[in-house]
């Protein structure tokens, strides 16, 4: 296994792309774009970082000036930019987050490192045949759209490479069930865990089992959540109150660097 080693300028790396990548509206969180650029630029393998759902860009910018820094090669950002739960199609029906993806991703300077595709992530995936060494899922939050993200391009995830999903501690049926039922039951996978809503894992496919007592023990508590989110509804009153109380017993702080990496390499 090739050990996960922290960049001695990731700091002022991170700081560089957080000032871009805060200028852009989106649905990001500090913590989490760090927690982002931490995974692109030290997954240990080489392939292409993958990004579904872009909207206007914010994840996109953090993940490309990283990127940019390291030499890791394009970002492919994949969003059919028609989102009827961000968009307001009733005021207009051909309302579109491309323009303002293209005026961010531009602005950032970052355009040349964007490889762009205005599709649904399953056109793309029918057709991917390249490595992925970081699939970072933010598409499609219902339990069918992220399964089908996952299945389209988890197949082309290259050992030791990284899988993560956003919104898996919010109130959306499919990114907690995809990463409890594919991720965490999976002897295919090595450390995992939660950075605020985060969830992300290492493919380990020969020597994940190492790892199934970690896995399990956030597994019981994670799954717990699946129940309540399966509706993709708003939360009320005592349910909300549940559900809160539920995901406050999943561990998701902010992670150093050097703490998650000995967390990767803990058996290398
Ligand atoms: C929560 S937003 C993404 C936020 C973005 N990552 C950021 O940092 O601001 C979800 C996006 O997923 C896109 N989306 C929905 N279904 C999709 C699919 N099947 N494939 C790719 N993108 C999809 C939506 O158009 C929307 O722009």
């Amino acid at each position: 296994m090739v050990p996960i080693k922290i960049p001695t300028d990731l700091d002022a790396v991170l700081d560089a792309a957080w000032e871009a990548a805060r200028r852009v509206s989106g649905y990001m969180v500090e913590n989490e774009a760090r927690f982002l650029g931490l995974i692109a630029a030290c997954a240990p393998v080489k392939g292409a970082i993958v990004e579904i759902g872009s909207f206007k860009g914010k994840s996109t910018v953090m993940l490309a000036k990283v990127a940019e820094h390291y030499g890791l090669g394009p970002v492919v950002a994949i969003d059919p930019h028609n989102s009827p739960e961000l968009l307001d199609h009733d005021s207009d029906p051909s309302a579109s987050s491309y323009q303002d993806f293209l005026n961010n991703i531009q602005s950032a300077g970052v355009s040349s490192l964007v490889e762009v595709h205005h599709a649904y992530s399953s056109d793309v995936s029918s057709t991917w045949n390249r490595p992925v060494r970081f699939l970072w899922i933010d598409g499609d939050h219902t339990y069918k759209g992220a399964k089908a993200d996952f299945d389209g391009f988890f197949p082309h995830v290259v050992p030791q490479g990284m899988v993560a999903f956003h919104d898996s501690l919010n109130v959306f049926s499919g990114p907690i069930r995809v990463f409890v039922e594919d991720v965490l039951r999976s002897n295919q996978f090595g450390a995992a865990g939660f950075v605020h809503s985060i969830a992300w894992s290492q493919f380990r496919p020969e020597d994940g089992a190492l790892f199934q007592e970690q896995r399990t023990r956030l597994e019981r508590v994670a799954a717990r959540l699946i129940p309540m989110v399966k509706d993709d509804r708003e939360l009320r009153g005592l349910e909300k109150i549940h559900f809160k109380l539920t995901r406050s017993r999943v561990p998701h702080a902010a992670i150093r660097p050097s703490e998650w990496a000995s967390r990767l390499n803990q058996f290398t």
